[in-house]
């Protein structure tokens, strides 16, 4: 046979583009089974030890993080390319006779694919794929009989180690042998299909060899070029007492947006009825288009259901992956998660992860801990850096700087600044030492202190902020023994015992702020008279909500954070 006679046979209507297409899918599958042998070696399914494994093979395994972004690569093929089979098969009308039983191996080894990807997504064991998973389980505990299902799922009523085991054995064993038995069916039953059309005495085009070659060519360099170009997500550890917005994984966008548009009531109908829906589509198609004629006006109605869904599908995908992209609380959310997965690969790079798992690493990470504590408990009143009140209403100082020479100047200068405790209990309770008083007998005696003096005062209070004052300190020291303990404690001394000044040797240390954040009241800082409920909106003590590891880890969040960030406004 010439070139040209293949090429325009192949062309003809004959070449089963969909052959092809079912051909790439294989490629992706057996990508899949090879990388997937490969990062089993390496993982470990159980809460404390799935993420630091999946860490290992992405960071320290050589070539790790290939197999993995190549592993995932080829699953989100298998749903592209098995779904593209599916609907070009179907326009093809490769379901008609003897083709039917490999319609429908293809279609089962489409879900089953979808089924890989879901068992697959949560075993790294990230906020991402835990969150994720448990989004499913809940949507399958809405459907009949789902509770059941949803116990199935996590093994148990909540996540556990059984949630990985199960997950594990059904992603690495079950569905893998389900996909084989279900190749194995496909294969025979277009064998067959394949021997009846001879007998019948028409052939296929003779270069569909080479269409599938080249399809499985396309797909195989396809895939590589992408997992070179990306990496396969590793967020921070699960954390279940955390929050986290959870979207579903781009396949599962359509049912999400579907689900999000009826009302509450049918919401568990439709996810129970998608999966029913599509397979019964599936099912009814062949029958629906057994007539031989193959007059597309014909036909449409009869394959516009199957079609129709599948279109469907992909246009509500493409709406919630755009809807996804524009939300800007959403991206504003997973700019803040992804700093704590940065975190949580440099932790666990710089100290390793301890034998109890990840979770307890960043657990004990002042950093994402104290982020979470101060969040929960402090960024109500104060702020410090980008965690403040949601409303940008400081009713406590903001800690920018707390502990530096600036934020003391601030105080002496304009202590009841916006920013310092102007939205405070305490407006008004200390005197500007620039600003002459409001008070005209006040006024008539009074002088600004000189801003040398200032100066010396600030850097003593710094200095006492960063471990203690030194000689060189002296001046602040003796400046403000003279002038500030008739309402501030200094070592323990007052003019004012029932007064409301904080004590001021040691301010701003750790020992001051661990002090502060366990009773306020204890003279160690401010005194019992800021406990008053009087004093509206004063800070609350903290030794009996928090443990006291916490108060030690969010005191050195406090002030390392502090010392290292500029008073603003
Ligand atoms: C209800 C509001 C409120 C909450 C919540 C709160 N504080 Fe305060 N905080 C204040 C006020 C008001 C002051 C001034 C002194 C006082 O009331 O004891 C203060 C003082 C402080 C000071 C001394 C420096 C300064 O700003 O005057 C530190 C440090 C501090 N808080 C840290 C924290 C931390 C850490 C948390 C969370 C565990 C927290 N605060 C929770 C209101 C609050
Ligand atoms: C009239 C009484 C009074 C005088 C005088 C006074 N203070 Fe204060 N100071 C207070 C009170 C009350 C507070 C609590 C916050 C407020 O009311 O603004 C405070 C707060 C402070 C703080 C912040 C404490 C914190 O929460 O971190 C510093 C620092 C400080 N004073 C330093 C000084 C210095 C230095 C002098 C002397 C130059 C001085 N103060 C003089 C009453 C006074």
């Amino acid at each position: 046979m010439s070139v040209a006679s293949l090429v325009t046979d192949t062309l003809g209507a004959r070449a089963s583009l969909s052959r092809g297409l079912s051909v790439a899918f294989f490629t992706a599958l057996g990508v899949l089974a090879v990388t997937g042998v490969g990062l089993a070696f390496s993982y470990a399914p159980s809460t404390s030890s799935a993420w630091a494994s999946v860490y290992f093979t992405e960071y320290q395994l050589a070539g790790g993080y290939f197999v993995r972004s190549l592993h995932m690569v080829a699953a989100e093929a298998t749903v592209v390319l098995g779904a593209l089979a599916l609907a070009v098969a179907c326009l093809e009308g490769r379901y008609r006779g003897a083709r039917q039983g490999a319609f429908f191996a293809q279609a089962t080894a489409l879900a089953l694919a979808l089924v890989a990807c879901v068992s697959g997504n949560p075993l790294r064991w990230d906020n991402r794929g835990y969150f994720g998973f448990l989004t499913e389980t809940n949507i399958a505990g809405e459907l009949p009989g789902g509770a059941l299902v949803r116990a199935l799922m996590l093994g148990g009523g909540t996540a556990s180690d059984f949630t990985l085991t199960r997950l594990y054995a059904a992603h690495a064993l079950l569905v893998p042998v389900a996909l084989g038995l279900t190749l194995a069916w496909w294969g025979r039953a277009s064998l067959r299909a394949g021997a009846e059309a001879r007998d019948e005495g028409s052939v296929g085009a003779s270069g569909q060899p080479w269409i599938d070659v080249a399809f499985s060519l396309v797909a195989a360099a396809t895939m590589f070029a992408l997992a070179r170009a990306m990496r396969a997500p590793l967020e921070a550890p699960a954390d279940p007492a955390g929050s986290y917005d959870a979207r579903p994984e781009w396949y599962f966008q359509s049912l999400y947006v579907a689900r999000n548009a009826v009302p509450p009531a049918v919401q568990g109908v439709l996810a129970a009825g998608a999966p029913v829906l599509a397979a019964a589509l599936v099912a009814l198609t062949p029958r629906l288009d057994a007539d031989p004629s193959r007059a597309p006006g014909a036909r449409a109605p009869r394959v516009a259901p199957l079609l129709g869904l599948l279109g469907g599908v992909a246009a509500l995908t493409a709406v919630g992956v755009r809807r996804d992209a524009r939300d800007t609380g959403l991206t504003a959310a997973r700019a803040a998660q992804h700093q704590r997965d940065r975190r949580a690969a440099q932790v666990a790079k710089a100290e390793g992860i301890p034998p109890d798992g990840a979770l307890a690493m960043m657990r004990r990470d002042p950093v994402s801990r104290g982020e979470d504590l101060f969040r929960e408990h402090c960024a109500t009143c104060h702020r410090l850096g980008e965690l403040a009140p949601a409303d940008g209403k400081l009713t406590a100082p903001s800690l920018d700087g707390f502990g530096t020479e600036a934020w003391a100047l601030a105080v002496l200068k304009d202590p009841d600044a916006p920013t310092l405790f102007g939205g405070s209990a305490y407006k008004e309770k200390m005197p500007s030492m620039v600003q002459p008083p409001k008070d005209a007998a006040a006024r008539r005696d009074w002088k600004p202190v000189p801003e040398a003096d200032l100066l010396a005062m600030a850097q003593f209070l710094a200095a006492e902020a960063r471990g203690g004052a030194t000689g060189a300190q002296a001046r602040g020291a003796k400046l403000i023994k003279q002038r500030c303990t008739s309402c501030h404690l200094l070592r323990g001394e007052t003019d004012d015992a029932d007064g409301l000044g904080p004590e001021l040797s040691g301010w701003g240390s750790l020992a001051w702020i661990r002090a502060q954040l366990a009773n306020p009241g204890t003279a160690a800082t401010y005194r019992a008279a800021s406990m008053s409920p009087a004093l509206d909106g004063h800070m609350p003590r903290y030794d009996d909500k928090l443990s006291s590891d916490d108060l030690d880890l969010l005191t050195r969040f406090v002030w390392s954070r502090a010392q290292k960030s500029a008073v603003r406004p």
